[in-house]
């Protein structure tokens, strides 16, 4: 018998992706998994993969496991969630930029990709992150002419808060189970 099975893995440091992680997977009654406990062989029995990650830089945290493993994942369901401090209706952000840095030259078609807002909070920062933070806003604070992507950055800078929502994970959940 062919048994659909489902697997959520995420990949989060200050806990926002783990969850959204938690969230889909209890909605789809299905194993969810740290990135860091798991290898592409741990996997690849799954028939659906939900791989969920923290943008830092716009890199997707962790989300080479599927990128790289490309040849390994055919014939699977793959969906990939972000979670991130930039307005998710910022388009251009996660359609082209993170796109670009994450998938490169792959085929968006092989893969469905979620935008859920994340949280920051700076008491919770790490010193190195606090720092990164400052020296960008520093950075494009002191450019003459900055874009309006520049400028986003910069109010970003000094988002301060958990902006996760359960409600937002209701269509990827319906993909999911489609
Ligand atoms: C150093 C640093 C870089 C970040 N870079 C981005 C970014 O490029 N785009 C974005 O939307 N959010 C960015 N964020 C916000 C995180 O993506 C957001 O806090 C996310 O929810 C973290 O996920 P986690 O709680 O699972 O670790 C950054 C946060 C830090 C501390």
């Amino acid at each position: 018998m062919f048994v659909i099975s489902t697997i959520v893995i995420y990949k989060s440091k200050y806990g926002s992706t783990k969850q959204y992680a938690e969230w889909i997977a209890e909605e789809l009654n299905c194993k969810v998994l740290d990135a860091k406990n798991i290898g592409i062989s741990d996997i690849l029995h799954y028939n659906t993969i939900i791989y969920g990650g923290g943008l830092y830089a716009e890199t997707i945290a962790g989300v080479t496991l599927l990128t790289k493993n490309r040849d390994k994942l055919k014939d699977k369901k793959l969906i990939v969630f972000t979670t991130g401090i930039t307005p998710i209706d910022c388009r251009d952000y996660y359609d082209k930029l993170v796109i670009k840095k994450n998938f490169g030259s792959i085929s968006l078609s092989d893969f469905k990709i979620y935008n859920f807002p994340g949280k920051m909070v700076t008491s919770e920062l790490s010193f190195v992150h606090r720092t990164a933070i400052k020296t960008l806003k520093k950075i494009m604070s002191d450019k003459d002419n900055p874009t309006e992507m520049e400028k986003l950055l910069i109010e970003l800078c000094d988002a301060d808060g958990d902006f996760t929502d359960k409600r937002l994970i209701k269509e990827l959940v319906q993909y999911a189970r489609s």
